[in-house]
């Protein structure tokens, strides 16, 4: 049985920690990307210290009051919000956005939990080194709640997930206790990986408020072109051969569809596109090359080949900084184009490479009938990850098919299912999928999860409702 955070618990609380920790949770704390839901909150905790966080969870586990963690609110599956059951407290790691450490001969970096993504990416690249992980949200995401759900991005190709970039962990768990694991270690094999059940519990297990980081050698070169290809077969194996010549050198590969441009033109016609029509399908491939050899002389020889095997139509190399950055421009705007037009169900789905044009190829069919949909179909199809989002036809609106949204993400997510994908590749459960996960998710996993939660969070207090379902003994 859980307490709402009245104001009896918050002048308790108050009385414990320093002036101005806890304030009334403003807008933006109950918003999230997609607008789906509207959170409540009887404050928002704005803690400086791990010790204050530790007090915090101590005095919420003591009164049974549900807290919501809260990181740079950029997720898309709602795991930041708490519509509904009992009023939570936010706790946000904003103020603890201090960078610890950095040690460039280790390739580490010790940043807290409330450090934007971009500003360990600048101490990094200060430090002659990167950090690997990418992805459009980083002017506002931070790294506890990136780690928190494991967030994928563009880079994951090369360097993997969110969970890949993390060495140690600073962690309080929910009645409280400090988890002190910033260790510095490539090799650490003492049991139990509390790291990686922390990264990707959404915070339903507790709260991460310092990371120690792996960083990488920055590559000497860069470079980045879109090449126009026939169809997704061909982009896979255009990647496979890119692959073939570069190895390791390719960061990044992104599918982008003549649609996402289409709606680019229509709700965001200022980013500059490199093709006069749009074609309907083309890749985005970035390079990160050790010194000695050329990028833009790798992209050509590459183009070279794949326009001969018929595997490009067309192409552009950036031939500048700033060129790169607007070619970025166009696959990072997509989403936001995508906001704009108005999906009627959006899905982050992953399947093995091999089965992925067959999935393109059949999904638009099945979808058809249903009713007349355009799909825009993009995202890292170098990590078998695509982004499948389903918008009504020009002149019709999404509350027109607000009846079919069911039925469309069963199709979808039927399909990927039967084909050994996952329904949710980078973005999580949060509340949005958490009917998914009990439909299509292992039986032994998921009771195996759920007993993880019941031994760490006994009382149910960490964000209740994400994930994992809440019991009926929590709700009442
Ligand atoms: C992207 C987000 C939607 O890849 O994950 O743009
Ligand atoms: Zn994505």
């Amino acid at each position: 049985m859980l307490n709402p955070c009245d104001a009896a618990f918050l002048e308790t609380l108050a009385g414990q920690l320093p002036p101005d920790t806890l304030r009334e949770a403003a807008p933006r704390y109950l918003d999230e990307p997609r607008g789906r839901w509207q959170g409540q909150a009887g404050a928002v905790a704005l803690p400086r210290t791990v010790e204050e966080v530790a007090l915090i969870l101590r005095a919420c586990t003591a009164a049974r009051v549900p807290v919501v963690p809260y990181g740079g609110g950029t997720g898309l599956v709602g795991g930041q919000v708490a519509p509904d059951g009992v009023c939570p407290l936010i706790l946000s790691l904003e103020r603890m956005a201090a960078i610890r450490a950095l040690y460039p001969s280790e390739n580490v970096l010790i940043a807290e939990a409330g450090v934007i993504l971009a500003d360990v990416q600048r101490a990094a690249d200060d430090a002659g080194r990167l950090f690997a992980l990418s992805l459009a949200s980083e002017g506002s995401a931070r790294i506890g709640g990136l780690l928190a759900c494991n967030a994928g991005g563009v880079n994951v190709l090369r360097y993997g997930n969110a969970r890949d970039q993390v060495l140690g962990l600073e962690a309080v768990l929910p009645d409280g206790r400090i988890w002190h694991g910033l260790k510095r270690l490539r090799k650490d094999n003492t049991g139990y990986d509390l790291r990686h059940l922390l990264i990707g519990s959404e915070g339903t297990l507790g709260v991460i408020t310092a990371a120690s980081l792996r960083l990488s050698p920055r590559p000497a070169e860069q470079g980045t072109a879109l090449m126009v290809v026939p169809d997704p077969a061909a982009a896979l194996r255009l990647l496979a051969l890119a692959q073939a010549q570069l190895a390791d050198g390719i960061s990044a590969f992104e599918l982008i569809s003549g649609i996402g441009l289409d709606f680019l033109t229509q709700t965001m016609p200022q980013v500059r596109q490199p093709f006069a029509a749009a074609p309907e399908w083309m890749v985005l491939i970035d390079l990160g090359l050790p010194a000695g050899l050329k990028a833009e002389a790798a992209l050509e020889a590459l183009f070279i080949e794949a326009f001969a095997r018929d595997l490009a139509l067309d192409g552009v190399i950036a031939a500048s900084l700033s060129q790169r950055a607007e070619f970025w421009a166009v696959r990072e705007s997509i989403p936001e184009a995508n906001r704009h037009i108005g999906a009627i169900s959006s899905h982050d789905i992953s399947l093995p490479l091999s089965e992925i044009s067959g999935f393109i190829a059949k999904a638009g069919p099945e979808l058809a009938r249903i009713n007349s949909y355009r799909i825009n179909c993009f995202g890292h199809l170098g990590d078998g990850n695509l982004h499948y989002n389903v918008f009504p036809m020009p002149g019709r609106s999404r509350a027109d098919h607000a009846a079919e949204r069911d039925a469309i993400k069963t199709c979808v997510h039927d399909m990927v299912h039967a084909l050994g994908g996952s329904v949710s590749a980078e973005h999580g459960i949060g509340r949005l999928k958490i009917r998914d996960l009990s439909t299509y998710g292992d039986p032994t996993k998921l009771a195996a999860m759920r007993a993880i939660k019941d031994a760490l969070d006994p009382l149910g207090i960490m964000n209740p409702g994400a994930v994992l379902a809440e019991t009926e003994m929590q709700r009442k």
